[in-house]
């Protein structure tokens, strides 16, 4: 199959051209260093010509909120123009667990619209609906971080691999267009406050993780379940100490 990836050079985008290369894809990364603009819609006819699948794994560079929604909602309407245009019969778009609950950040409400343009599009589509990724892990506690403290709430979060993420991204390529959602998580529940204190203390972080069910998660008081995934998730099977101890002998 011809599957064109949007955003090809990313954190997911690069690990799904390889594993739809290895199993013997034409796989095609599209992206700014490939000369494909999904903004200007510049490079995006002539890279979805013949493609069987395109598969959207962008993600804005600027994420306050008109920035972000400026970009997400421009992208999408290109990217599914241009594959009417084409004839292109599956769109697949990476996007987030729980993100209608998460819609006081404006990187969420920018995610949603994504989403409703898809859906409402007459262009054959899955969502691939992923929690956090670990490699994630370190910029929830930059956000989160004062000086040597870092305040979390304790809500519960089910991360993954983005190795894991690649994966099923690539699995729903492959497959019939769902029309609908998919969600994707990591085998292990989390309490946010406890997942960074242990990643920290793991790479000798000086920094104190504080729990506080006030505090923020990018700009949100997420609810207690709100990050996770309901009951027909599928679940990867990398553990985050596996992980942790993979990236620190790697290091
Ligand atoms: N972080 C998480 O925990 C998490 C969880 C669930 C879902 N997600 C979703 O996963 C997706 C991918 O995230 P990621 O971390 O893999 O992204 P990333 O590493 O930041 O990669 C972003 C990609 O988008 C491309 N891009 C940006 N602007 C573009 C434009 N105008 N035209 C064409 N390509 C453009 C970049 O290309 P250049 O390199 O050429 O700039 C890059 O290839 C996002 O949509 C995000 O919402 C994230």
């Amino acid at each position: 199959m011809k599957i064109v990836v949007i955003g090809g050079s990313g954190l997911i985008g690069s690990k799904l051209v390889s594993k739809l290369s290895e199993h013997g894809h034409d796989a095609v990364a599209a992206d700014l260093k490939t000369g494909v603009n999904t903004l200007t819609r510049e490079g995006l006819d002539e890279a979805l010509k013949g493609a069987d699948v395109v598969v959207d794994v962008s993600n804005a560079p600027a994420w306050e909120d008109a920035a972000v929604m400026d970009f997400f909602t421009t992208s999408t309407g290109n990217v599914l123009a241009a594959e009417a245009a084409a004839g292109v019969p599956h769109h697949v778009a990476l996007s987030v667990v729980g993100t209608e609950r998460l819609t006081e950040s404006g990187y969420f409400r920018a995610k949603l619209a994504q989403e409703t343009l898809i859906a409402e599009s007459s262009n054959p589509y899955s969502i691939v609906r992923a929690t956090q990724f670990y490699e994630f892990v370190e910029r929830i506690a930059a956000d989160a971080t004062d000086g040597n403290v870092v305040r979390l709430p304790p809500a519960l979060i089910q991360p993954m691999a983005a190795d894991d993420v690649a994966a099923a991204v690539g699995r729903v390529s492959v497959g019939e267009p769902v029309n609908g959602m998919v969600e994707v998580a990591g085998p292990e529940q989390f309490r946010l406050d406890e997942l960074v204190r242990g990643a920290l203390r793991t790479r000798n972080d000086p920094r104190e993780v504080v729990t506080d069910p006030q505090a923020r998660y990018f700009g949100i008081n997420p609810s207690e379940r709100a990050l996770i995934p309901g009951p027909d998730a599928r679940l990867a099977e990398t553990r985050f100490s596996d992980w942790l101890e993979r990236q620190l002998a790697t290091a």
